[in-house]
C-alpha cells in the first residue's frame, strides 16, 4: 500500500469510526428496543407490485412469509362486482427464495401474472400458511397512447414510518389511480448493517398502495450494506427477492439498470452508486444507454438514477455523471431525470454541453427531490444549474403524462404546490420547457433554530428520539 493509499485509509477509518461514535445511539425506527414487530409470520406481508417491461400484458408481485410456506401461489381474476373472485381465478405459481436477515428467516416470493388484457381492472391474491392476503385490485396499462399519472418520489430513508408515510398517503389522497410509483433510491438508512426494521417500516408506510400500484425501484447509496468500514459493499439481502426487476440491463448490472415501457413512455433505472465507486461501471451504463436509446422509438424518454447530474446541496458533486451520462442524455433528447440524495429540492435544464444541439429552452430537466425528513441546505454554487430549488420540504411530485405534453408538479406534504412546469413535445420530436409558477416566488429555507450541523437542517432521525 503506497503511503497516499495509507493515508486515505486511515482517513476513511478514523472518519468511520467518529461517524459510527457519534450515532451509536441513532434510532431510525419506531419500534421499540427488543420488540419483534417484523419478523415473517404464516400472513403474507410485505406485498408490492413491480411493474413489468410489459405493463399492458403482465404483473409482477412479491411478498413475503415465514419460511413454512414452502410454495409461492397466488390467484388472480378480472375485478367482478360479485364477491366470488375465486370461482374464475386462475393460479399462478412461482417460487420462494430463502432469505436471513436480522429479524430471521423468510421466504421471499415472486409470482408474474402473463397474458393479461390492456387497461382492465384485475383482482388477486398471495398465499400465506394455511391462509391469503386480501384481495387486491390493480389497472394494466393500455396498449394504445393514452394520458397517464404517475408518482415520483425522493429518498425516505429516516424515520420513515414516522416521516414518509403522511408523504405518500397524501399523495394517493389527492389523486385517482396513478400508473405507477417511482422512488429514486435510499428508501431506507440501512449502510451499517441488515436492518430488517426498516424494511418494514418502508412497507408499512406504503401498506395497501404497494400492493395495488406498480413500483419502479431505484438503488440509492444506502440500498447497499458494507462489512466492517463500507471498504466492500453489496446489496441489501431483500432488495433483489423484494424488488423483481426486469433483467433487462447490461451484464454484472442486470439487479439495479433496466428499462421498461409504459405506453409511449421508456423510463430507464440507472445505478448511479455502482458508477461512483467503479468509473467502468458507468461508461458501461452509458454504452449501454446509448445502444438503447438508439433503437427507442418512443415518445418520450425518463431517466432516474439516485445521484444528481447536478448536485443541488453542498460539497455533493459528481462529475463522472456528467462526464459520461450526461452526453447521452442529450444526444438522445432525454425528457426528464429524476433523482435524489440531495435531500434538498431542485430543478434546472442546465446549459447546452458545448457542440451539443440541443436548445437552450429544451430538457433534459433535471429534478432532485426528497420525500422523508432528513434535510440538507442549498449549496450556493449549484444555483447557475437549477431554475427552481427549496430546503427542508417533504415532498410528492405527479407527473401527468400525455402525448405532447409533461405535466410535472411538486406538491410538499401538506398538500400546497410547491413547483411546476411543462415539457411540451412538437411534432418534428422537438421539445420546449415552460415554467408553470412564478420565478420570483421565494423559495423555502432551512427554519429549525437547531441545526445538526451547518449544512444540514435536520438529520432525519433526531425527530423520534425519546425526550
Ligand atoms: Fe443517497
Amino acid at each position: 500500500m503506497s503511503h497516499d493509499s495509507l493515508s486515505k485509509f486511515t482517513l476513511i477509518v478514523l472518519a468511520t469510526l467518529v461517524c459510527v461514535l457519534a450515532h451509536a445511539h441513532d434510532k431510525n425506527t419506531l419500534v421499540p428496543e427488543g420488540y419483534d414487530a417484523y419478523s415473517a409470520g404464516p400472513m403474507p406481508d410485505r406485498i408490492i407490485l413491480m411493474m413489468t417491461p410489459t405493463p399492458e400484458s403482465s404483473q409482477t408481485v412479491n411478498w413475503r412469509t415465514n419460511q413454512a410456506v414452502s410454495q409461492s401461489l397466488a390467484q388472480i381474476s378480472l375485478a367482478l362486482p360479485t364477491p366470488g373472485l375465486h370461482l374464475e381465478a386462475k393460479t399462478v405459481i412461482g417460487e420462494p427464495r430463502a432469505v436471513d436477515a436480522d429479524n430471521g428467516g423468510a421466504h421471499y416470493h415472486t409470482v408474474t401474472f402473463e397474458n393479461l388484457e390492456p387497461d382492465t381492472l384485475y383482482a388477486y391474491r398471495v398465499m400465506g400458511e394455511e391462509t391469503w392476503s386480501e384481495w387486491f385490485q390493480f389497472k394494466t396499462a393500455a396498449n394504445a397512447e393514452k394520458a397517464f399519472k404517475f408518482f415520483y418520489f425522493g429518498d425516505a430513508q429516516n424515520s420513515v414510518k414516522s416521516h414518509f408515510s403522511r408523504v405518500i398517503r397524501e399523495a394517493f389522497m389527492r389523486n385517482e389511480r396513478p400508473a405507477f410509483m417511482l422512488h429514486a433510491g435510499d428508501l431506507v438508512n440501512l449502510r451499517d448493517g441488515n436492518h430488517d426494521d426498516e424494511w418494514g417500516e418502508w412497507f408499512d408506510a406504503g401498506a395497501f398502495l404497494n400492493a395495488m400500484i406498480p413500483s419502479i425501484i431505484v438503488a440509492g447509496n444506502h440500498e447497499f450494506v458494507g462489512g466492517l468500514l463500507q471498504l466492500k459493499r453489496s446489496l441489501s439481502p431483500q432488495f433483489e427477492p423484494q424488488f423483481t426487476t426486469p433483467d433487462n440491463g447490461p451484464d454484472g448490472l442486470k439487479k439495479t439498470v433496466y428499462h421498461l415501457s409504459y405506453q409511449n413512455t421508456l423510463i430507464v433505472v440507472l445505478d448511479s452508486m455502482s458508477a461512483i465507486y467503479d468509473e467502468d461501471d458507468a461508461i458501461k451504463q452509458a454504452q449501454w444507454l446509448d445502444d438503447l436509446l438508439a433503437k427507442s422509438e418512443h415518445r418520450w424518454v425518463i431517466v432516474s438514477q439516485h445521484h444528481p447530474i447536478h448536485s443541488v446541496s453542498a460539497g455533493r458533486d459528481n462529475p463522472v455523471l456528467r462526464e459520461h451520462w450526461q452526453p447521452v442524455f442529450e444526444r438522445h433528447g432525454v425528457d426528464l431525470v429524476l433523482q435524489g440524495h440531495d435531500h434538498t429540492y431542485g430543478r434546472g435544464t442546465s446549459a447546452p454541453l458545448p457542440g451539443s444541439n440541443r436548445s437552450e429552452t429544451s430538457g433534459p430537466m433535471y429534478v432532485v427531490s426528497v420525500a422523508g425528513p432528513k434535510m440538507y441546505v442549498i449549496g450556493d454554487e449549484d444555483n447557475p444549474n437549477m431554475q427552481r430549488m427549496g430546503e427542508e420540504l417533504q415532498l410528492y411530485q405527479t407527473i401527468e403524462v400525455a402525448s405532447d405534453r409533461i405535466h410535472f408538479q411538486a406538491w410538499s406534504a401538506d398538500g400546497v404546490l410547491y413547483d411546476a412546469f411543462e415539457i411540451l413535445k412538437n411534432t418534428s420530436g422537438g421539445s420546449t420547457v415552460n415554467d408553470l409558477i412564478p420565478m420570483d416566488t421565494p423559495i423555502h429555507r432551512c427554519t429549525n433554530p437547531n441545526r445538526p450541523e451547518a449544512d444540514r437542517c435536520w438529520n432525519g432521525k433526531e425527530l423520534i428520539s425519546l425526550p
